[in-house]
């Protein structure tokens, strides 16, 4: 795989797959740019080179047409920002508008196209758009890490266009280097906190962290399908019925591996979702009709958040509770705090999923953990053992990846 150091764009243009798929606010503000901010050196590295950049991206998930809300020219604004830089804008990702926009691009400037995902080809991963996409280019450089688990026209197909010059971006590089991190050489005690609200999503990636954790913290909204399924009563809390085997199944091949589970102990619950619902703490699996756990409580925190302190490798993915509403934010807080602390005393933490990256970054604590990744489903799938169709893309046949 070439890396963003070992190519010199000068003279190319680039087109460069990022994930710009940042939240907006209803008035198309950016409420969160850590995936432009991590964007930004592969994007100086090209421009100091001498080359010019052609940005590409999907935002949201339109339905394989336009859509004002999911417009690539909300970015433009704080993108011109970001790079003290003019950017131009095309109105499509293909066609010959583009094509001349990108063909008159001169060494230093930036292009951004529209949404790759209003044509529907870009999700079915067509030749035939994929070639038209690799038109703006010479060199086709992915550093979307984000969306390198679709096999998408512009995360997989486009690079069979450029045998030779497909480089892996600084995103995607720091990325793989600090998931394999995780994944192969681990220091004791490894502690890995799963929360957010579905274990749907996280079925496989639990099953592969038990060969590899000492310590499973499970909180969240997920952790109340394993207080039904151990006989508790949970309310109106969040419930995935059809997950309830598992869970048991899990609890004993965890305890068959030596790994140790920790689930809450007690929990918040709230009668309304809304920030300002009644509230009340009350032992885990002994919730009443018509309340809700929220986040959990103090004696979970006191025990995960010791946990968390005294392990040396931490994986942290999804948040204790609905951190969105300050009133449940308290939880996944304290172990922002004590992942921070981990840190400081020299344990590796890596910070995976919209979620708790988002609540690690709101607390201003992004530059006090190891590695913040810009990835959700990605992260997951890779931590699951998975090759991701767009890291595979960027193989050069002569230097597989091991
Ligand atoms: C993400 O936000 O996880 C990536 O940008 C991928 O988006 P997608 O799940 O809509 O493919």
């Amino acid at each position: 795989m070439i890396t963003i150091d070992q190519y010199n764009f000068q003279g190319k243009r680039a087109l460069v797959r990022v994930d710009f798929n940042v939240p907006l606010n209803s008035n198309f503000e950016i409420t969160d740019d850590t995936r432009i901010r991590a964007a930004v050196p592969t994007i100086r590295k090209i421009l100091n080179d001498g080359g010019s950049v052609v940005l590409m991206s999907h935002l949201g998930r339109p339905k394989g047409g336009p859509e004002e809300k999911y417009s690539l020219k909300h970015l433009l604004k704080p993108l011109e920002e970001t790079f003290q830089l003019p950017i131009q804008f095309a109105p499509d990702c293909i066609g010959s508008e583009a094509v001349e926009m990108a063909n008159n691009l001169q060494p230093g400037q930036i292009l951004l196209v529209e949404n790759l995902r209003f044509h529907k080809e870009e999700e079915q991963g067509n030749q035939i758009f994929a070639e038209k996409l690799s038109l703006l280019g010479e060199v086709y450089v992915n550093d979307a890490f984000g969306t390198a688990h679709r096999a998408h026209a512009s995360t997989a197909i486009v690079a069979d266009y450029f045998p030779h010059d497909k480089v892996c971006g600084s995103v995607m590089q720091a990325e793989l280097e600090n998931a394999q991190r995780v994944l192969s050489y681990a220091d004791r005690p490894y502690t890995a906190i799963m929360g957010g609200a579905k274990i749907s999503d996280k079925i496989q990636v639990i099953e592969q962290l038990l060969d590899r954790v000492d310590n499973l913290i499970i909180g969240g909204g997920m952790s109340y399908t394993f207080a039904k399924a151990q006989g508790g009563t949970i309310g109106n809390s969040l419930l995935e019925e059809d997950k309830q085997s598992f869970t048991l199944e899990l609890l004993k091949k965890a305890e068959e591996k030596g790994v140790k589970i920790y689930l809450p102990s007690d929990t918040v619950i709230a009668d309304a979702f809304d920030n300002n619902a009644n509230t009340q703490v009350v032992t885990s699996g002994t919730i009443p009709d018509g309340w809700m756990g929220l986040d959990i409580g103090p004696d979970t925190i006191a025990t995960f958040s010791e946990v968390v302190r005294t392990s040396k490798t931490i994986l942290w993915n999804g948040p204790m509770g609905v951190f969105e509403f300050e009133n449940f934010a308290t939880g996944t807080k304290a172990i922002a705090e004590a992942v921070v602390e981990a840190t400081k005393n020299g344990a590796y933490s890596l910070i995976g999923g919209g979620d708790s990256a988002a609540a690690v970054t709101q607390m201003g604590h992004s530059h006090d953990v190891s590695y913040v990744s810009t990835g959700g489903g990605a992260l997951l799938e890779y931590m699951e053992g998975k090759q991701l169709p767009g890291v595979l893309a960027l193989q050069m046949e002569e230097t597989p990846l091991t």
